[in-house]
């Protein structure tokens, strides 16, 4: 069973230890698992892990260490490679900045630093052009059609915001050329969670757009998307079948163009989901109408998903005795401490809130949120008032500390109250 209904240990460390010694709510990841997803890439050119899903800087400097490059997508995520030890200049990039617009200090970063830049609008070749006139730039395209496990994870199609329109594409080549950019590459990410078959119609596109621009393309990259494996019977991706038909499709690109085509892969989500685990602490039980409710310490504003994707998560719990007995089974409502309805991590997509079949515990049990790495800690939030998570990186059999937990003091800093006289 992947995802059993009672844990003890994470990464080999006693789930008791972790919170006692660390505190809850507490996110730990498994170097181990991390390290592992990468290895399980190797065979594309280029494994660029999208740092949005976990930008905390020892995982960075592990996926670093794993020969794996780096997307950023703001000027904070570009800092932040720096900061783990990504050099600016390479060849591939190790840095690429992709977006639909520059704000002005990602624009200055990518100027001073002379990175990569993976353009998702016209606007952006106009001013990355007026920049770094001669330079060169690689196009994200939106194929027209998409995939997601959700409507706001859906990044293809009409309704995406995402990447330049396909059928703008010649008139984005003419505009490049206009400020003697050079497009070394076409980059199409549609989703996330999709299945093969719309991964492999994504591959079919994505060459398709870099025949419209022609032999100056020497790179193409399949964008992320990967699925993971949220619940017992959902099926792990076959990486090796999704490289089968990428390199088909490189392979018959670099024959016409005469040279080698490179291929990268940017996932974010499979690289680092299923490394991380959100342990909270219950801290009551109790009962309303026929639903039981276990409300823990931590709730959306530390792991966001369930409320914006009605996304599952697995769940355990830890008891606190360290009794493996088997418990009964309960059908509960998971909920957390924020003052808002809708602070349930049990629920569907709408909002509609579910059970799940969780042993019996009480006040103290720790409960565990599975698949917690990817898209957790960065979109955590101090809404109601509350600190940010700590995150702990188990490696080598060791739990690191690799940020801190945010402190009541932290919440205020920057605020000043102005002088009423
Ligand atoms: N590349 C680009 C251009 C992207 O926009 C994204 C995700 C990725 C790569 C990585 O996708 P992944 O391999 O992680 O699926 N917060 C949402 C996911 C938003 C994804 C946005 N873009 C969630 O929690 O599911």
């Amino acid at each position: 069973m992947r995802y059993p209904k009672l844990l003890h240990a994470i990464a080999g460390q006693d789930v008791r230890d972790l919170a006692r010694d660390f505190g809850t709510p507490l996110y730990v990841y498994d170097a181990a698992v991390i390290a592992e997803r990468a290895a399980r890439l190797r065979r594309f050119d280029v494994v660029r892990y999208a740092q949005k899903a976990n930008s905390n800087l020892a995982v960075l400097d592990l996926l670093r260490r794993e020969g794996v490059l780096v997307d950023a997508v703001s000027a904070g995520e570009i800092q932040r490679a720096f900061a783990a030890g990504y050099p600016a200049a390479g060849d591939p990039p190790p840095v690429v900045y992709t977006a639909d617009v520059f704000d002005r200090e990602a624009l200055d970063l990518v100027v001073k630093h002379g990175l990569a830049v993976n353009c998702g609008s016209p606007e952006m070749i106009d001013q990355y052009g007026a920049r770094v006139p001669g330079g060169e730039i690689t196009l994200r395209v939106n194929p027209g059609f998409g995939h997601g496990h959700s409507r706001k994870t859906n990044t293809g199609g009409e309704h995406s915001k995402h990447g330049i329109w396909h059928e703008d594409l010649e008139e984005c080549v003419a505009r490049a050329q206009r400020h003697g950019l050079r497009i070394a590459g076409v980059h199409v990410h549609i989703g996330s969670g999709a299945d093969m078959e719309h991964l492999a119609g994504v591959a079919r596109a994505c060459c398709a757009f870099a025949r419209r621009v022609g032999p100056s393309v020497t790179a193409i990259s399949a964008g992320g998307g990967l699925p993971t494996p949220y619940r017992n019977e959902d099926v792990e991706v076959d990486v090796d079948a999704y490289f089968r038909i990428w390199d088909a499709e490189r392979r018959r690109l670099a024959a016409e163009f005469g040279h080698p085509v490179r291929l990268e892969i940017e996932p974010g989500r499979y690289l680092v989901a299923e490394s991380g685990w959100l342990v909270a602490e219950i801290r009551a039980v109790k009962r309303e109408g026929s639903n039981r409710f276990y409300l823990l310490d931590a709730g959306f504003n530390a792991l966001a998903r369930p409320i914006l994707y009605g996304a599952y998560h697995p769940m355990a719990i830890a008891p606190a005795d360290g009794s493996t007995a088997p418990r009964p089974l309960h059908d509960v409502v998971v909920g957390g401490p924020l003052c808002e309805s809708g602070d349930i991590f049990t629920q569907d997509d709408g909002g509609v809130v579910r059970s799940e079949p969780l042993p019996e515990a009480g006040v103290g049990d720790l409960l565990v949120i599975g698949c917690a790495g990817a898209y957790g800690f960065v979109m955590a939030s101090n809404y109601n008032g509350k600190p940010r998570p700590a995150e702990v990186l188990v490696r080598g059999g060791k739990p690191h500390l690799v940020r801190a937990r945010e402190t009541l003091d932290d919440l205020m800093r920057g605020e000043t109250i102005p002088d009423s006289r």
